[in-house]
């Protein structure tokens, strides 16, 4: 069992939130407001707690970060990256532009020579980022139950250790764990969420995930 902030009061924050009671750890959710996540503290049992970014931060074995995109690199100021200095920070942001969708395909204000995380890794250097939960809808973050068995998850950091954290809790939530390697392979598995987006933003067809087959 170890303490994880969840830095989102948004859906995917809800969800891992939940995910990560369930399964027994002990989560505080993080708002700029936080008021308006007491519904959810009450409901959620007494191992939910609710703070500021930076009041989850400094409590948090470890954090969530949950945020809108465009947003992730100040959140990752107001939290303090002081106080997320050698613990792992799971990266479920994807940037994910304002323009709107061309054809099904999200626009991204990173390009493929530089991907969203390489910024947070750099705001935050002694935090250790690991990218995980971007590429699949939360409705199927938690124990995900598909025809195919297990999803993959892509992930990939800078710290092995941080990396290995992620996989049990891959573990514990149903998930096959596939390490990409560096920060720099988020250029490559942050676009996967546009791939994962178009069959629902053309087709209203959300209910997949990814699997990697090996020899
Ligand atoms: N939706 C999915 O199924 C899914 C799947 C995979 C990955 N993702 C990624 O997960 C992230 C969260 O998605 P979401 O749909 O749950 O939430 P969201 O609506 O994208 O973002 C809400 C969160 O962003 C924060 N935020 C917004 N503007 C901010 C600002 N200026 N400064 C600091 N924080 C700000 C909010 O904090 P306050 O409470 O302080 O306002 C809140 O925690 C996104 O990056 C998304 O791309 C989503």
């Amino acid at each position: 069992m170890s303490k994880i902030a969840v830095l989102g009061s948004g859906q995917v924050g809800q969800v891992l939130a939940d995910g990560f009671l369930k399964h027994g750890h002990e989560v505080m959710r993080a708002s700029r407001e936080p008021a308006k996540l007491e519904k959810w503290k009450t409901t959620a049992g007494a191992k939910a707690h609710v703070g500021s970014p930076a009041e989850a931060a400094k409590w948090g074995d470890s954090a969530v970060l949950a945020v809108k995109g465009s947003a992730a690199e100040a959140a990752i100021e107001q939290a303090g990256p002081q106080n997320l200095a050698g613990k792992l920070v799971m990266d479920a942001t994807n940037p994910i532009a304002d323009a709107p969708p061309q054809n099904g395909v999200l626009r991204y204000f990173t390009n493929l020579d530089e991907s969203l995380m390489e910024r947070l890794q750099r705001k935050a250097p002694d935090a250790h980022f690991v990218k995980v939960f971007s590429s699949v809808g939360n409705a199927f973050m938690i124990n995900p139950k598909l025809p195919g068995g297990p999803p993959t998850m892509f992930i990939c950091g800078n710290d092995k250790g941080a990396k290995a954290e992620v996989k049990k809790i891959l573990d514990q939530f149903g998930w096959d764990t596939a390490d990409m390697g560096s920060v720099e392979a988020a250029r490559a598995i942050e676009p996967l969420c546009m791939l994962w987006c178009i069959p629902g933003l053309t087709q209203n067809s959300w209910s997949h995930a990814f699997k990697l087959l090996r020899a």
